[in-house]
């Protein structure tokens, strides 16, 4: 089979260039090359592999249009595991060369602590891991009850360094994950855990931070503002966390974040339900709460949930001034 010319840029500055099959993916193609990209699902629904053609043409499979709307692609965000290589091209990844040659560790066995109801629809999922998991705030990592044979991703939401992960997990009905979280998890059950993944993690940078989630878009924030809540010197950083939910119900982990509240006093959190609102909470998105912020341009902004939430949240961010490219986001339903 006729190969082309691949050229893979990280954001490290580090340059690979491939020699790939014509008709294969830029994720198999990388593969063949001893490259590992980042990937979840493969199948275009998950949006983890979301890169940018820089130069050449890429012929896209069939994906979710809520992962990658069409201004993205039109401006050049492709998903490199559907986007097959029909000539020479160029694609830029946000992560570094080191994250894609880094071999997979095998999985470690992780033992339920506990499962608890925390509001509608939502559990908490405490796993022991027997030794510290290193991992930045906003990296998840892939789960897979016993017997099962498919992996479920889910972001930490504790900040990094001991034994213990927490999770929340937002229920759905017949999901395989699910089903194993309220038919037969329990305190001593034992499931599989892969390693730390993703790019969607805590820039440690000087400037004014926007976290918008949707229900357990929720999780990699407290995991990053528990991190931050511990350095002092991050608490002079203007820091908002928008947090949207259905009702009032379906709001959870409130006495954690009034926690983070007590030790960073600069801290705002504004809520936002949809319907029954609780104490606090204004009603409607938490997207609209955006727009009566007075967003400093240099802000940087983090948006985790449902793809229209955060397409709702660049929208309104662009409209307030910030840059598209400078957002970083992660899409789940
Ligand atoms: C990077 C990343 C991080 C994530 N972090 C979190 C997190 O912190 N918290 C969280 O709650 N979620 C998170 N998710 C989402 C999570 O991975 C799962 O997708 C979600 O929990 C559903 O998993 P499940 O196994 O319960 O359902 P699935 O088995 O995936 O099923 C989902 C839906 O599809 C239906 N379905 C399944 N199989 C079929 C079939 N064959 N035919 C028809 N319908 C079918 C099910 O009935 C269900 O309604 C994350 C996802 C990603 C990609
Ligand atoms: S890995 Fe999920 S869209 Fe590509």
């Amino acid at each position: 089979m006729q190969t082309v010319p691949l050229t893979l840029l990280f954001s490290d500055g580090a340059v690979r260039r491939i020699h790939a099959r014509q008709g294969t993916s830029v994720v198999a193609a990388a593969n063949e090359a001893g490259l590992h990209l980042l990937t979840d699902c493969s199948n275009g629904q998950c949006g983890t592999c979301t890169a940018t053609l820089v130069s050449g043409d890429l012929e896209l499979g069939s994906y979710d249009r809520a992962i990658l709307p069409d201004a993205d692609r039109d401006a050049g965000s492709v998903l490199t595991c559907i986007s097959r290589i029909e000539g020479p091209c160029a694609v830029e990844l946000p992560y570094d060369l080191s994250e894609a040659c880094a071999e997979e560790s095998p999985p470690v066995n992780g033992t339920v602590a506990s499962v608890t109801r925390v509001a509608d629809e939502t559990l908490r999922l405490e796993i022991h891991t027997g030794a510290a998991l290193d991992f930045e705030p906003g990296q998840y990592v892939r789960m897979r009850p016993p017997g099962a044979d498919q992996w479920r991703s889910y972001s930490m939401a504790n900040a990094p360094g001991c034994d213990r992960l927490v999770f929340y997990v937002r229920l759905v009905d017949g999901g395989l994950f699910s089903s194993w979280l309220t038919d037969s998890a329990q305190a001593g059950s034992v499931l599989e855990l892969s390693e730390p993944r993703g790019s969607f993690f805590l820039r440690r940078e000087a400037r004014p931070r926007l976290f918008v989630a949707g229900g357990t878009g929720l999780a990699p924030f407290l995991s990053m503002l528990a991190a931050l809540a511990a350095d002092e010197r991050q608490h002079t950083l203007s820091t908002t966390l928008l947090l949207g939910a259905r009702t009032g119900r379906h709001l959870f982990a409130l006495p954690e974040l009034a926690a983070l509240r007590a030790r960073w006093p600069g801290l705002a959190v504004l809520l936002a339900v949809e319907a029954d609102p609780v104490e606090n909470c204004r009603a409607g998105y938490a997207t609209d709460l955006i727009r009566s912020l007075d967003l400093d341009p240099a802000t940087r902004i983090y948006l985790c949930g449902p793809p229209p939430m955060v397409e709702a949240g660049r929208a309104a961010a662009q409209s307030a001034g910030l840059r598209r490219s400078e957002m970083l986001c992660e899409r789940f339903n």
